[in-house]
């Protein structure tokens, strides 16, 4: 991506890092994981990590296993995602447990899981750097795993009414927290000091929650050649959004009725979906989360100000704005 220009070097070589790293035997294992890598993604997570490395002043290539390891998880994530949300398309393809059946996908999963220590044990980083790194990957993948369980059981027991605050944790874990685990990492391994270590700490998870909004508003807005999953299926999902707790709160008791049946009844129903995004559309529900989203970049953005003015740092701004206005 354009986007990217500047770290295009070091973004070819967390490529190669990853291709290096699932170079695997046996076949059954590995052989689905590297081609589901190739299919594309956009890559914002090494290119926060390698930014933030550039930003606090960041010499070397120390970044660039960590930003592929980062990348790794997330794939990780969306192997086992897509098998908890029975979702039909990843990145313009079917998802790996359509096309392998779920046993084979999970397992492939939990073997790039076990790969990522298995690097990660292998790093050549400064001792007392690499246990802080080891501390901050846990912490921050057991967050996003204690994002997807909140989520999940929303589902699993029917729960509708939660909150704009609830929402806002169950996504600050699921998908902010591997942002600012990004941006953390790039500090830490650029020896950046405690307060920019923080600052882009906070940038990514500002960034990382604004992400998740305006991906689900893609899901209900979107286009399918750009977006590259199905658009609508967060509402055969029957997923919780802020467009959901937005629209329940304003919508009248007959249209609230009829949105919470087609949301608990896992409908693909064209004009079901189609039913639910005129209502979100009526109430202004996807123009209020894409409200609330600029408004987190905003505010992610003035963490910035410390840093001093370069190229990194405007395209870390640039990143943050992209956020909000991707389609894909
Ligand atoms: C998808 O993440 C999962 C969410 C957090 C919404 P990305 O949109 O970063 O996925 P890829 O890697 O670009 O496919
Ligand atoms: C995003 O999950 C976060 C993770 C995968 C951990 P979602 O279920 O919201 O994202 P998509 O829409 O499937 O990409
Ligand atoms: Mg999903
Ligand atoms: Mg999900």
């Amino acid at each position: 991506m354009d986007l990217y220009r500047s770290i295009a070097p070091e973004l070819a070589k967390v490529e190669k890092e990853i291709e290096k790293m699932l170079r695997g035997e046996p076949e059954e294992v590995y052989g689905m994981l590297h081609p589901f890598i190739k299919r594309g993604g956009k890559r914002i997570r090494p290119a926060l990590a390698i930014l933030s490395f550039n930003v606090v002043g960041g010499k070397g290539d120390e970044v660039i296993a960590p930003a592929a390891l980062i990348e790794m998880f997330h794939n990780f994530t969306l192997i086992h995602d897509d098998i908890e949300d029975d979702s039909q398309f990843r990145r313009g393809e079917p998802t790996l447990h359509k096309k392998y059946g779920i046993p084979m996908a999970l397992n492939s999963g939990d073997a790039l899981y076990t790969l990522i220590w298995e690097k990660l044990a292998h790093l050549d980083i400064d001792c007392e750097k690499f246990r802080t790194l080891e501390r901050l990957f846990s912490s921050d993948f057991k967050k996003v795993v204690e994002g997807q369980g909140i989520e999940l059981e929303w589902e699993h027991n029917r729960k509708f009414d939660v909150s704009e605050a609830q929402y806002f944790d169950m996504i600050g874990k699921k998908t902010a927290a591997l942002m600012g685990l990004s941006c953390e990492t790039g500090a830490l391994l650029g020896n950046a000091g405690k307060k920019e270590r923080a600052a882009l700490r906070k940038f990514g998870e500002g960034i990382g929650v604004a992400f998740q909004i305006q991906d689900d508003v893609l899901n209900i807005l979107g286009d399918f050649g750009k977006y590259q999953k199905e658009i609508g299926g967060d509402i055969t999902e029957g997923k919780r959004t802020l467009m959901v707790s937005h629209c329940m709160r304003h919508a009248e008791k007959d249209e609230r009725k009829k949105l919470l049946s087609i949301l608990s009844a896992h409908t693909g129903s064209k004009e079901d979906i189609n039913y639910v995004i005129g209502l979100f559309r009526k109430y202004g529900s996807t123009d209020y989360a894409k409200g609330h989203a600029e408004g987190m970049v905003a505010d992610a953005k003035k963490q910035l100000e410390i840093f001093r003015d370069s190229e990194h740092k405007k395209s870390l701004a640039s990143i943050s704005d992209f956020v909000v206005s991707r389609e894909k």
